[in-house]
């Protein structure tokens, strides 16, 4: 296979802290790799007025996957005041980077590894009926679909007429035709069946691919009867095509529920983008929280990898460096399984399982101790401490 391209993005706060971590155990497991720098985040936004630039958008349109640290993100009207002079009353409105490349080259899947490392201190533990406390071991992957529902930002408050009308159309809207305009506020979820057959066939898939005995659909077609519905119907239309793989259906609120109680049960869960974003965070809280939870936005030609959490400005400039790596290490282990590079990642997850099982080298979010300069006076391993502890078992 041709060497492929990295286009690196480290972007705001820890994401340039974390992001040359994950870099170094690439290297060090073999990955042979191309890397460009790609300019995205705050800085190009009060520079540039532009926090996701061209010239960042026209090398992931060529070499098609991103590593990308966490960007900082601020409510448009400071936004606005933080741009340099000469942009001021340009009339530039901030958005997001992240939603900008995800809308750009249709990243449609989020697919977000929820899965306990044995011996991390952050994992969920729940009472037996012999009083005794187990610890589940909990292995999911949510597929989130990301472009649509809730998120897609057709929304009004004070819908125009013809929006109203178009509702009134509707005999549930009775109710709410005598609200008037600026009262009136309404957010679509739009699903279309090309979204749905395409997160459920690559979930379908991907649970074939990593030996996934169940695909849930977490959703509510019960009472979102045509969005949720036709995410349930597609799964029904799927599964007849993977005998060997179970079909289940739960509700967006009895999963969270079943989340502290049977969390063991799931394998592959998929939902639409408010649900999948609300679920995944749910199973993330169960295995080690921000300093664990990856995330891929995989789409037809692009595909970009990336830890959850976001530039936590405040531990920026802390020397040395304390947030946990493993978050971007296990984001780019998901760059290398879509790589088909799959033996280089199973072996730098072995590595990760093998320090934390150790129980020496823990950063401050594994010691339940408050962020800060001093938790590494307190017993913390800092951040290259962690990395370093992976290398040595590489
Ligand atoms: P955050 O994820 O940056 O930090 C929240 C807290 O989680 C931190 O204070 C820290 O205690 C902990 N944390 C985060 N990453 C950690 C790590 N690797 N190891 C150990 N602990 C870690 O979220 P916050 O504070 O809400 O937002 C900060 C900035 O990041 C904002 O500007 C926000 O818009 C942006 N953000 C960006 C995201 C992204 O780039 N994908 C996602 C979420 C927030
Ligand atoms: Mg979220």
């Amino acid at each position: 296979m041709a060497t492929p391209t990295i286009v690196t993005m480290p972007g705001d706060g820890i994401g340039n802290r974390v992001l040359p971590e994950a870099l170094r155990v690439l290297d060090k497991v073999g990955f042979k790799a191309n890397y460009v720098h790609a300019d995205i985040g705050w800085e190009f936004w009060c520079k540039e007025g532009n926090p996701l630039p061209d010239r960042t958008i026209e090398l992931l349109d060529k070499h098609k996957i991103g590593l990308f640290g966490a960007i900082t993100s601020k409510p448009k009207a400071e936004a606005a005041k933080e741009l340099i002079p000469e942009l001021q009353d340009k009339g530039l409105s901030y958005y997001s980077p992240i939603v900008g490349m995800r809308q750009r080259f249709q990243l449609d899947l989020c697919i977000r590894p929820c899965i306990s490392f044995p011996g991390n201190p952050l994992n969920f533990v729940r009472r037996g009926v012999d009083g005794k406390l187990e610890e589940p071991y909990v292995n999911v992957v949510i597929f989130r679909q990301n472009t649509e529902g809730l998120y897609s930002g057709v929304e009004w408050t004070d819908p125009p007429k013809e929006v109203r009308d178009a509702l009134g159309t509707h005999p549930k809207f009775k109710a709410f035709a005598d609200v008037p305009g600026p009262e009136l506020a309404v957010s679509t979820r739009i699903f279309t069946q090309a979204a749905c057959d395409r997160i459920v066939g690559e979930a379908f898939k991907y649970a074939k691919k990593f030996g996934y005995k169940s695909v849930t659909i977490c959703e509510k077609p019960n009472v979102i009867r045509e969005t949720s519905g036709m995410l349930l119907q597609t799964g029904r239309k799927f599964q007849k095509e993977y005998p060997d793989i179970e079909l289940w259906n739960t509700n967006i609120d009895a999963q969270m529920m079943w989340l502290t109680k049977n969390p063991d049960d799931y394998g592959i869960i998929v939902a639409g983008n408010m649900f999948g974003d609300i679920v995944s965070d749910g199973f993330a809280g169960l295995v080690g929280g921000l300093g664990f939870a990856r995330s891929a936005n995989v789409g037809k030609k692009v595909a970009v990898f990336e830890p959850t959490h976001g530039s936590a400005p405040k531990y920026e400039n802390l020397e040395p460096q304390i947030v946990n790596p493993i978050a971007m290490i296990l984001s780019a282990c998901m760059m290398l399984d879509h790589l088909d590079e799959t033996e280089k990642s199973a072996q730098i997850r072995k590595a990760i399982g093998e320090v934390i099982a150790g129980g020496k080298i823990r950063t401050y979010d594994m010691l339940k101790l408050p962020g800060g300069p001093d938790v590494v006076a307190k017993g913390a391993a800092t951040t290259e401490q962690v990395t370093n502890a992976i290398l040595e078992r590489l």
